[in-house]
């Protein structure tokens, strides 16, 4: 059988002697998108910190394409094209709209970052359009749109995105799911945190639900496309 692109296997994270994920294994394959659901406080975003290197594990396995990669500090990781978009998105608000999209390509070469810069700007047209632009004057979801064009200036083997619509008006959570929805098409394989059931199944395939630190519960987007309920109740209830 074809190995996983991500496989994770028991891991552990505490924060101190505060033990928040006790234990969590799951699966993404090449060109999938997962949703990891849960309430608030669940451990979602210390999963995908877990991943991308920016917090350690202290039991468990992390592999990417077979490779173990738990504990790499997050630099490693981005190199390896984990590349993440955290839910406080980290730009550069004095820069500009195609400044903040060239340093998410600042490991590779001038030529193959211009290429990258139209081809992100095919993805997103409102960031050509306002290019020149600081990102302190864009709005919210064109600020969550610059940061995800930076992590696509990457590369990514392995887009994760924490709470992509985190936020934002219904206009731009549209937008926002159009073009993630968009790179699925494209290929990219996705890990994506999502409390907005509408978006995360407009462009998950499979989802798996947290609580308090263990996956409860999971399955195919398909198969719950008429019962959203039944999902809401396993997450809050
Ligand atoms: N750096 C940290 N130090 C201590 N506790 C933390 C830290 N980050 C998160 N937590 C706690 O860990 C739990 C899970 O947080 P998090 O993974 O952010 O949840 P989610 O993304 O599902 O809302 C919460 O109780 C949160 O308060
Ligand atoms: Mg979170």
């Amino acid at each position: 059988m074809h190995e996983p692109t991500l496989k994770i296997e028991g891991i552990r994270v505490a924060y101190g002697k505060k033990e928040i994920l006790q234990g969590v294994d799951f699966e993404l394959a090449e060109g999938e998108t997962l949703c990891l659901l849960g309430a608030n406080g669940s451990g979602k975003s210390t999963a995908m910190n877990a991943i991308s290197g920016f917090v350690g594990c202290k039991q468990g396995t992390i592999k990417l394409e077979g490779q173990e990669i738990q504990n790499l500090p997050a630099h490693k990781s981005f190199a390896l094209g984990l590349v993440q978009v955290s839910q406080s998105r980290d730009l550069f608000p004095q820069l500009s709209v195609e400044d903040n999209l060239k340093l998410g390509a600042h490991v590779r070469s001038r030529d193959t970052a211009a290429v990258e810069l139209e081809r992100v700007y095919g993805y997103f047209p409102r960031l050509k359009e306002r290019r020149s632009q600081r990102v302190m004057t864009l709005s919210g979801g064109e600020q969550q749109m610059v940061a995800i064009g930076r992590a696509v200036m990457a590369r990514p083997r392995v887009l994760l995105l924490d709470e992509p619509s985190g936020g934002l008006s219904p206009q731009f959570v549209n937008e926002i799911g159009t073009i993630i929805a968009a790179l699925k098409e494209d290929g990219a394989t996705m890990l994506m945190i999502e409390q907005n059931l509408g978006l995360a199944f407009m462009v998950a395939d499979r989802f798996i639900i947290l609580r308090d630190g263990v996956v409860v519960d999971g399955g195919t987007v398909a198969d719950y496309a008429d019962d959203h309920e039944e999902i809401v109740r396993s997450i809050y209830l």
